[in-house]
């Protein structure tokens, strides 16, 4: 662990310097002659209050109150976590069981979570979705969305939304997640509900706007209705898109100037040139495909188009119950023909931009100081040593976490 020369009372506007960084990762554009991810050898960074106001190599670092030794390691910005679905309650152990041995994944099972989610009080759901938030923090996520998605009544849905409020500033209302059980006649009067009454009651808590796009959830009408609608009501659009099967996820998203299209599994050529053409992210979830079983997504074929790419969880206790940013760039890494470089870039950087944000992501003065010590010289190691710990220490607006 780092030593800290003096008791820092880091809330306040004292400034610290972390310093003895074998390597540090920018993303700061201005750098990026050095390298994609704007790599500054044998550095320090200084924050002061909640921001980092210097980056540079250490010996030309300003005179600080505190100081931290990094002991010759990596730091990087905190991992920015883009896409996950936090509010639920129950596990789905035995359909994980059953899928791996052989049967298939279908969106079918959401509504398993949706049962068990509108049975639990509001201070279980709380609880669950802090604990997962904390988890992933240990794992170095300093900015991570979550989504409502297994309530589908208006009152679920919005206390969804009124839970998630309470603990990060990037909510998702996710109404079109499935059609619930009880409107399995009429999906058309279900649609008309989520564009209705259930979008005035969730839109206060609520920045985005999501839709799963898919055979069995919602179709290319169907989910330009929802977006739309939330759009009026100054959401801004993201897309469950392709993941499962071809569909018109991708090219609706791009259309609407989606801030990201989300999955990205199933791409035609077509598909993949919308997405060049626009500024919707990309944002692929690779713990999906591994607790699915299913096909990686191609993120060379994407990158080498252009496209700019996202890496998320998909945290869910469905489809990829894991909150490791670590863990999917060592899938990236390995599966998807992403570089180290790449994978790390677009689990911070990557995951900022699918969040339209430029406070993190980063680590630039003016960006928020949050920030990620690893135990490893390198931010390489992520995807060298997969599956070990190696987040030492985590920042959070200038404030140790971890
Ligand atoms: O992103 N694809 C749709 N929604 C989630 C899965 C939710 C679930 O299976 O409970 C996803 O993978
Ligand atoms: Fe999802």
């Amino acid at each position: 662990s780092p030593s800290t020369a003096s008791p820092a009372d880091s809330a306040s506007s004292a400034s610290t310097v972390i310093t003895n960084i074998a390597a540090l990762v920018t993303n700061d554009p201005s750098l990026s002659d050095r390298s994609p991810l704007g790599v500054i050898q044998d550095a320090a960074v200084v924050m002061e209050g909640d921001r980092v106001v210097w980056t540079g190599g250490r010996s030309k670092a300003p005179a600080t109150d505190n100081r931290v030794d990094a002991g010759g390691r990596a730091v990087l910005p905190g991992f920015v976590d883009s896409h996950a679905h936090l509010v639920f309650a129950g596990d789905r152990t035995e359909e994980f069981d059953a899928r791996m041995s052989g049967r298939a994944y279908s969106a079918g099972g959401i509504r398993t979570t949706v049962a068990a989610t509108r049975a639990a009080s509001d201070a279980d759901l709380e609880r669950t979705l802090t604990r997962h938030l904390a988890e992933a923090l240990r794992q170095g996520t300093t900015t991570m969305e979550t989504k409502s998605g297994y309530g589908l009544t208006v009152e679920d849905e919005a206390r969804a939304l009124r839970l998630a409020a309470r603990h990060t500033d990037e909510v998702t209302f996710l109404g079109a997640h499935v059609v619930p059980a009880e409107h399995a006649d009429d999906p058309a009067a279900y649609v008309d509900l989520v564009t209705g009454p259930m979008l005035d009651a969730c839109a206060p808590y609520a920045r985005w706007v999501d839709v799963f796009v898919e055979e069995g959830a919602f179709d290319g009408d169907q989910a330009r209705a929802v977006l739309t609608a939330g759009r009026e009501k100054g959401l801004v659009p993201r897309v469950h898109a392709n993941q499962l099967s071809y569909g018109p996820g991708v090219r609706l998203a791009v259309e609407l100037d989606a801030a990201s299209a989300d999955h990205c599994t199933r791409l035609t050529d077509a598909d993949v040139d919308a997405l060049a053409s626009g500024r919707t992210v990309a944002t692929l979830l690779p713990g999906a495909e591994f607790s699915t079983r299913a096909e990686w997504p191609d993120a060379r074929r994407l990158l080498d188009a252009g496209v700019t790419v996202a890496l998320s969880t998909d945290c869910n206790p469905g489809s990829s119950f894991t909150s490791s940013v670590p863990f999917c760039v060592a899938l990236a890494v390995r599966d998807m023909g992403m570089t180290p470089d790449e994978a790390v870039w677009s689990a911070t950087a990557g995951g900022a931009a699918a969040l339209r944000r430029t406070d993190v992501g980063r680590l630039a003065p003016g960006a928020y100081a949050d920030l990620v010590l690893l135990d490893a010289p390198s931010h390489v190691h992520l995807a060298y040593r997969p599956g070990v710990p190696l987040v030492d220490a985590v920042w959070r607006r200038g404030v140790r976490v971890v």
